[in-house]
């Protein structure tokens, strides 16, 4: 496959990123609904280390294929047909940097939550003193992922779909 499978430009492992931050946030959700109001904490800790998983399989993939397939990711938007002017590649930077404060971050919030909750709460998972920190540290790790997201796929669209 020459392009990405979304129909636009891009690549197949940027469509394939793009295709997961769309699943995660449901899952997250569905995650933190298991938690809080089912208070199911076994099926909680299951998600949160699949989500986690996941993530870092597509991360590093994703990298791969930008970085060492591609040669950066200006090389994969200058595949466009209708080519960016230099003010548009300039937002599309701009955007860029905005999304990878949220993008570097979430991995170290992620890593840190899910190692201290599997060295501090109890097997089987249940509420204990490590709560108070967990639910801190659970609640920035997500609202970090969602903005990830949010502006990952704002900048696939500023970069693939607008103007096209
Ligand atoms: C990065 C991974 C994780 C994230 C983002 C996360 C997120 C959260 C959040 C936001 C809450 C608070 C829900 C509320 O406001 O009531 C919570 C609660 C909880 N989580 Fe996690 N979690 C993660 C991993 C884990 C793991 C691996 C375990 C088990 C080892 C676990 C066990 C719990 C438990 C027991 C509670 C309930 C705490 C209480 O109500 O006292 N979590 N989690």
């Amino acid at each position: 496959m020459e392009y990405g499978f979304l129909g636009y430009r891009s690549t197949f492992m940027l469509d394939f990123v793009v295709s997961a931050l769309i699943l995660i946030v449901p899952l997250l959700l569905f995650s933190l609904y298991s938690v809080k109001i089912k208070r199911n904490f076994a099926l909680h800790k299951k998600l949160q280390i699949l989500l986690g998983a996941v993530l870092l399989v597509a991360v590093a993939a994703f990298e791969v294929d930008v970085q060492i397939m591609h040669g950066g990711w200006e090389n994969i938007v200058n595949q466009r047909e209708t080519p960016l002017t230099p003010e548009q590649f300039n937002y599309v930077r701009n955007v860029l940097y905005v999304h990878l404060v949220f993008a570097v971050t979430t991995p170290l919030f992620w890593a840190a939550t899910l190692f201290l909750a599997l060295r501090r709460i109890p097997n089987p998972p249940a509420p204990c003193a490590h709560s108070s920190l967990h639910k801190k540290l659970g609640w920035i790790s997500t609202i970090d992922i969602t903005l990830t997201s949010l502006t990952g796929l704002y900048w696939y669209y500023t970069a693939f779909v607008s103007s096209v």
